[in-house]
């Protein structure tokens, strides 16, 4: 099977390849000829990943699929969330965003956080979701030169480091993206070819 993979983040299509197996080849928006910065316009992950695949099954007619992921922080009312990528303004800046975060956080004691990611799937003209969390904690500090966005301060849930101290298979272990993944693999096992 084949999907167009409707992102221009190649750090998201690099995880993702490091996670495929023989179930589906994965084409992005740059190899299938596509220059679109489709917008996030809506209030929930799940409505933003939908308008990304369902705007390139619209130009296309193919099979494909969108993620939308937000960094959710309970003593921020569950912020950055569907805004993370803009977060500290358009430019969307990972260090800015950053920097607000660690800002907003300077004196609060409880630091729980969870990353969500919601894949939409768009197959023979029908939609599917899959959601995958991660549980952790927002560091006091930055760690780590790997990974992009927020990795530095994320430490996940029986982990000591943070995800941009991990490579990318030690990433996987804990992170949203790859549980989203594993359910939309295991859901692609299911459809005869
Ligand atoms: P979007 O899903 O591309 O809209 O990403 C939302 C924001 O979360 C962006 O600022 C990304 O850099 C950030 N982000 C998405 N996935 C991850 C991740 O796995 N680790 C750290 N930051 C991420």
């Amino acid at each position: 099977m084949t999907l167009i993979f409707a992102t221009n983040n190649e750090n998201k299509v690099k995880e993702f390849r490091s996670l495929l197996g023989d179930e589906c080849k994965i084409i992005t928006l740059l190899e299938a000829g596509i220059d679109i910065d489709i917008p996030e316009p809506h209030d929930t992950l799940e409505a933003n990943a939908r308008e990304k695949s369902v705007t390139i099954h619209r130009m296309t007619a193919q099979n494909c699929f969108a993620e939308d992921t937000g960094l959710e922080i309970a003593a921020l009312n569950g912020a950055p969330g569907v805004l993370s990528a803009r977060y500290a303004g358009e430019q969307k800046l990972a260090a800015d965003n950053i920097a607000k975060v660690l800002e907003e956080m300077a004196t609060v004691a409880d630091r729980s956080a969870q990353f969500r990611t919601v894949i939409s799937l768009i197959l023979d003209g029908k939609e599917y979701q899959f959601e995958g969390i991660s549980k952790g904690q927002i560091s006091t500090e930055l760690k780590g030169g790997k990974g992009f966005g927020y990795d530095p301060i994320f430490i996940p849930e029986g982990a000591t480091r943070s995800f941009a101290e991990m490579d990318l298979t030690e990433k996987n272990q804990y992170s949203h993206r790859a549980r989203a993944f594993k359910e939309f693999v295991a859901f692609l096992k299911t459809i005869p070819v």
